[in-house]
């Protein structure tokens, strides 16, 4: 994968590519492999990450090419933006402006240097918990909600805050689990019994420390999907398209492990 913004990242390239390798490395392992220069891309966590990016990347794009008419006057939030790779790719379709954050700071100085070696103008980026954010930043007419929310322990506060920062669309994408029959539960008084299908599975995240692309908190709230949909309604979502994997995706989507939601 090439990773070329503009022209501009080529005459403004001021770096040789011994000190663009040592830049790089001070990071660490990234989640996303960008091509800075040739021979020089940033060394991914797991070489897996890879078949999960290129597949989700066609999976949204294939769609949004189809949906979005015009890029160039919308605004656009990518929470949990990680390394902002998202970010990148909206930028690239020549979006007005992308917002990204991300809880970790380590993850921002990884975008902002690959927005500043890129010369990237339409992105900017800045850390903070998703349960912090509020309604200052302004509602966006495209929302991206990747890999965030089975890594996270409230989930239908965090849904609430990204339903009211949605004016247009909003792609999820996330883990579900894969309970799929009803469960029984007495509620309240004797004789008041409750079945439900939707499903919550709680999952304790131990390497918080270490792993950048973790929870903050250690513990995760994973609905499957049918719980997922009802907690999209019930903040407010009224149209909800599952995006289909194509053939040979990355096995997680084609076994709908992992699904892409397109809320409206
Ligand atoms: C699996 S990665 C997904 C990154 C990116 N959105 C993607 O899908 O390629 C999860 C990201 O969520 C971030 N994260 C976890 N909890 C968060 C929170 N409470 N607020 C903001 N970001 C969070 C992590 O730091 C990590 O970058």
């Amino acid at each position: 994968m090439k990773f070329i913004i503009s022209d501009n990242n080529q005459k403004g390239y001021l770096m040789s590519n011994e000190s663009l390798k040592k830049s790089i490395e001070k990071f660490g392992k990234w989640m996303y492999k960008f091509e800075l220069a040739e021979d020089v891309s940033t060394p991914l966590i797991s070489e897996e990450f890879q078949k999960v990016h290129d597949t989700r990347k066609k999976m949204i794009f294939s769609k949004l090419d189809n949906i979005i008419k015009r890029w160039d006057n919308l605004r656009c939030l990518d929470i949990a933006c990680n390394e902002g790779f998202y970010s990148f790719e909206l930028a690239k379709k020549g979006i007005k402006e992308v917002i990204g954050f991300d809880a970790r700071e380590i993850n921002i100085d990884k975008a902002n240097f690959i927005k500043k070696f890129m010369k990237v103008e339409n992105t900017s980026f800045f850390v903070e918990d998703v349960e912090k954010i509020n309604d200052e930043l302004g509602d966006f007419d495209l929302v991206f909600v990747l890999g965030l929310l089975y890594h996270v322990e409230n989930p239908m506060l965090i849904l609430r805050k990204i339903r009211s920062l949605t004016k247009g669309i909003c792609i999820i994408d996330t883990q579900v689990n894969r309970y799929d029959s009803n469960v029984d539960l007495g509620f309240g008084c004797t004789g008041f019994d409750k079945q439900t299908k939707d499903i919550i599975a709680i999952i304790k995240e131990n390497d918080i420390e270490e792993n950048i692309t973790a929870s903050i908190t250690g513990l995760s709230f994973i609905p499957n999907k049918s719980g997922l949909f009802t907690m999209l309604r019930e903040v407010g979502f009224t149209e909800l398209e599952q995006i289909e994997p194509f053939p040979n995706s990355y096995e997680q989507y084609a076994t709908h492990d992992r699904i892409i939601i397109i809320a409206k």
